[in-house]
This record gives C-alpha cells, structure tokens and sequence, in this order.
C-alpha cells in the first residue's frame, strides 16, 4: 500500500473507539474547559481558598490526570512565581502543609492513589480543591467540604487533557499567580486550529507531519528528548506512545542527558537499530544547550534507526507546548492505526489496577 494513513475507512476502522475525533477537536475542549473553570470560580466555593498566595502548588494524580500538572510546570516554567509540584502516588510530600493548594486530579475519580493524597491533603489541612468526573473522589470531596471541579463524563483521562489543564491555569490566573493567560489562549487556540488542518485525517501523508512521524517511527522504539521547559510535553509523547500506540517509548530531559543517556549510543548496533530518537525543538532555545544538542544528535546519527526533529509552534509558551502536544497526541494515533490496534482501551492498566490490596 502507497499511504497507508491516507485510508480513511482502515483509519476509522482500527481507530474504532473514535480516539482521533476526540483529539482533533482539542480546540473546542479547550473552549469548553474556560467555560466550566469560569462557572466554577464564579459559584465562588473557592474564594476563600484563593485569597492568600500559597507556599506551594501540589498537582496529585496519576497518568493522563498528572499530565495536566506537568504541562502547567512546562508553561510556566522560568516564570511561576512559586513552586508547582507533580505528586504521583499514596502521599504527598513532606514539605506539603496548610500554605500549600492542593489539586486532587483524577479524571475517573477511582484512582487509589491520588484518592489517598487527596484524604492526605485533607488531614494535612491543605487548600484543597478536587478536579474529577465522578466516583469515589467526587463522593469523597462532598463529603469533606471540598470544592469539586465536575468535567464530562465519557473520556479516556489522557483524551481529557484540556479539562485537566485549562481550569488550573485559569485558578492560576484567578490568583494573579500568571498574567496574559487569555491572550496566550486566543494564540493557541489560533495555532492549534492551523495545526489541526495539517494533521487531519484527510490531509495526504506527504504534506502531514502527524503522518509523516508516525511512518517514520513505526517499528521503532522511540526515545523522546525535550529540554527542561518541554519536560512534561516529552511525558506526554511518551506516554501516548504507551496507551495509544502501544509500544515501549522513554522520555529523557536535556541537558541532564548529555551527561549520562548519550553513552547508550556507544553501545552494540543491533540494540541500537530499533530505537528512533524525537528532539523537541523550540525557537528560543538556549545557545549553549543548543550546541551540545547538535554535537548529540551527531554521535546519534547513522546509530539509532530514525533521528527526527519536531519544532513548537507560535509566540507564546502555551501555545508552543500545545503546539506539540497536538502533534504528539495525534501521531500517536496514526501511530496506533500503522500497527492496526485501536488507541482507546488500556487493558494493562486496568489490569494492575485491579490488583489493589485495597479494591474500591
Ligand atoms: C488512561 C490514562 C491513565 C489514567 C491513570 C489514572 O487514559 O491515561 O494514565 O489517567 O490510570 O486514572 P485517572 O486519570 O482516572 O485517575
């Protein structure tokens, strides 16, 4: 077959639980989020909450539910003005107290994990608020007397990203914490239409990059790079690789990984010929990371099987780890449909969690 991707029906057809439809219409989320952030701030539950500035920023959640947190570090990273930390599993760190605002994401709300850092937020009298489509953390912050930010139903939590992301940053934004959000929003939303016609199904392969990605990558392990400012969007690629695509795929942070992962390059071919490595790229990168960078990707060159480089798009930091994000969800899923496995179930992980000690 000349282009495989070019198949709409095949496309429909191994993408049957409709993961591509869902990620094209990132931009309407996106809109959809403000709109359920702002009825929730206007309720006013949260006022008091707000009022005063936290020491800290605690994002609790697992998996596609914590990404929103590494993507408000990504976006702000360089000018939050205090710390934000991810926190993935059973408590939350010491240095969390009363100063701190603690977000208790989980898309499902039945997740065992972030439901514990939720009650330990709660006995450590942390400003608590809870980010949710139901189940027992929906149930649990009723009965405790904490705000609840209610998303739709009927999501994969990865796919929800927008709901798990915009409303914090726009309680960010609440608190005078970040400035220019909406002007941010409008570029990216702007970016992200002009994205999504490139990488729609219906545009050909040789003119989409999503495409063009996913071919290249198929059969491959990837690895992704990213400096520290697009640490969380090189997760996310990650990840999606993982639940959509299902295959092995890493994640490595620039420029810690000049000082250790490059070595792995100098080891046998016939390891290396299965991995391919994805550099994210940004326009305003530091010249010295810059640099090292290039001296990388020549030691990695003619090694890994496929080197590719993907660039972030627009002025502002929202939109440049959006940009990407979008290209990444989405090569994941034509990713996915080159392999002939539809991206949406996740049996594994339904799999471990079943496994609780603990079954709620
Ligand atoms: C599934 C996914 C997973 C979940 C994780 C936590 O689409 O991305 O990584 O996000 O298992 O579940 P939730 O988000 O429901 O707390």
């Amino acid at each position: 077959m000349e282009a495989p991707l070019d198949d709409l029906e095949r496309v429909k057809t191994v993408d049957r639980s409709g993961m591509l439809e869902v990620q094209m219409s990132m931009p309407e989320a996106l809109l959809n989020a403000r709109r359920l952030a702002e009825e929730f701030l206007e309720r006013g539950e949260v006022k008091g909450l707000l009022e005063e500035e936290p020491s800290a920023l605690v994002v609790a959640g697992m998996g596609g539910s914590a990404i929103g947190g590494e993507l408000l570090r990504d976006w702000l990273f360089g000018s939050s003005p205090i710390p934000i930390h991810v926190s993935r599993g059973y408590q939350l760190p010491s240095f969390i107290d009363e100063m701190s605002l603690v977000f208790a994401v989980s898309y499902s709300g039945n997740t065992e994990e972030t439901l514990s850092s939720f009650q330990d937020a709660v006995s450590r009298g942390c400003r608590t608020i809870a980010v949710t489509s139901g189940g027992r953390l929906g149930e649990m912050s009723a009965r405790h007397g904490v705000p609840c930010l209610r998303l739709p139903r009927g999501l994969a939590p990865r796919a929800a990203l927008p709901y798990l992301f915009l409303p914090l940053a726009l309680i960010l934004d609440e608190m005078a914490l970040v400035s220019g959000l909406e002007k941010e929003l409008e570029e990216a939303l702007r970016v992200l239409r002009g994205l999504r016609r490139e990488v729609a199904p219906e545009t050909p392969q040789a003119d989409n990059p999503a495409k063009l990605l996913a071919l290249s990558l198929s059969h491959t392990i990837p690895v992704v790079y990213a400096p520290r400012g697009y640490s969380g969007v090189a997760l996310r690629m990650k990840t999606q690789f993982n639940e959509n695509s299902k295959v092995p795929a890493y994640r490595a942070v620039l420029p810690e990984a000049f000082h250790n992962d490059v070595v792995g390059y100098e080891g046998p071919r016939e390891l290396l010929g299965s991995l391919s490595a994805v550099f994210l790229r940004d326009g305003e990168e530091d010249p010295r990371l810059r640099a090292k960078m290039d001296v990388m990707r020549g030691l990695l060159e003619g090694r890994v099987r496929v080197l590719r480089e993907v660039w972030a798009r627009g002025e502002g930091r929202l939109a440049r780890v959006l940009s990407l994000v979008f290209l990444g969800d989405v090569a994941s899923t034509y990713l996915a449909v080159l392999y002939g496995v539809d991206p949406t179930p996740v049996e594994s992980i339904s799999m471990i969690k079943g496994a609780s000690a603990n079954p709620l």
